[in-house]
């Protein structure tokens, strides 16, 4: 069997649901789902952009359903859940939905630091409670994958915020994996470590107002040129599915780079190395 049948094979006439739809790396997702012949939810707190890329899955034949959440409020995600099982039960659940922010620790706001560990973190936290124990309830396997971030295995300067929700994202994801195998429901789990992908995130970014929001609006700009030449969330998203499929727990849309990550991180770990200074962007 081909690694395309394979994938078909595994994916077909099943149910995702997949938060942060309508931009980036989520929709990139929902793309990838419905062509591999899933039934797809397109959760967004941007409705009208959750809208437009389910109108395009439904021209090309799938059924793709927008739908509003907030993964910040347990009660938006809890609706989701509610809405989606009366469609079916969920087969795939993705936890996409993620912003950044950029500034030094020290300058970063109260409600920058909440905004952002709410939604990263937070937001898949309300996903595995809303979803999981429906999961359970109907006995059948499904698969749950968090997007954490390569981020989850090195810090960044100016993006503290961003990187120890991301660090938490994969501590979180590898304790419910072995919650799941310890209580044996037959839920597989999966952690997304992508590397820079092409998106808006870095647009959409909050910024310091601090002292250095200088710095931090150059980092911003530097990081949004990075990105456009990026990976596509389209080969991102192949990526994720081939090595969903073949039942990764690491998945890393852009392999070899992610592994390099990893061998550094392992290497510096076990020399007891302290994080480079990187270049200043000027
Ligand atoms: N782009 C990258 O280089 C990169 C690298 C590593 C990890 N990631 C992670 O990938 C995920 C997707 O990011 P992206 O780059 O595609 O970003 P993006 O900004 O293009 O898309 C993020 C989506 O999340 C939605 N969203 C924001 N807050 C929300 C909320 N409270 N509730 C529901 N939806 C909300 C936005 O409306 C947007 O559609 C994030 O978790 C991000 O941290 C991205």
């Amino acid at each position: 069997m081909t690694a395309q049948s394979y994938e078909a094979e595994t994916f077909r006439g099943g149910l995702a649901v997949i938060t942060g739809a309508g931009s980036g790396i989520g929709a990139g997702l929902a793309r990838r789902a419905a062509a591999l012949g899933m039934r797809v939810v397109l959760a967004d707190i941007d409705i009208d952009a959750a809208t437009r890329v389910a109108a395009e899955l439904t021209a090309d034949g799938s059924e793709a359903w927008p739908e509003h959440v907030d993964v910040r409020d347990p009660s938006s995600v809890d609706e989701l859940a509610a809405r989606t099982y009366a469609r079916g039960s969920v087969d795939l659940l993705i936890s996409n939905a993620g912003v950044e922010h950029v500034g030094y620790a020290w300058e970063m706001s109260e409600e920058s630091w909440q905004r952002t560990w709410e939604i990263n973190v937070g937001g898949v936290f309300h996903g595995i409670r809303s979803f999981v124990p429906r999961m359970v309830e109907t006995g059948r396997p499904a698969r749950v994958w968090n997007v954490a971030s390569i981020g989850a295995i090195s810090g960044m300067p100016m993006q503290a915020a961003y990187i120890a929700g991301k660090h938490a994202v994969l501590g979180f994801t590898e304790s419910l994996r072995m919650d799941l195998i310890e209580a044996g429901h037959p839920i597989e789990v999966a952690a997304i470590l992508p590397a820079p992908v092409a998106s808006r995130i870095f647009e959409d970014a909050d910024l310091t107002t601090g002292d250095d929001a200088e710095t931090a609006e150059r980092v911003r700009a530097h990081m949004t040129e990075l990105l456009a030449g990026a990976q596509t969330p389209d080969d991102a998203a192949h990526e994720i599915f081939r090595q969903g499929a073949a039942g990764e727990f690491y998945i890393l849309p852009d392999e070899a780079y992610g592994e390099e990550r990893m061998r550094v991180r392992s290497d510096r770990l076990r020399r007891r190395e302290a994080p480079a200074a990187a270049r200043r962007v000027e």
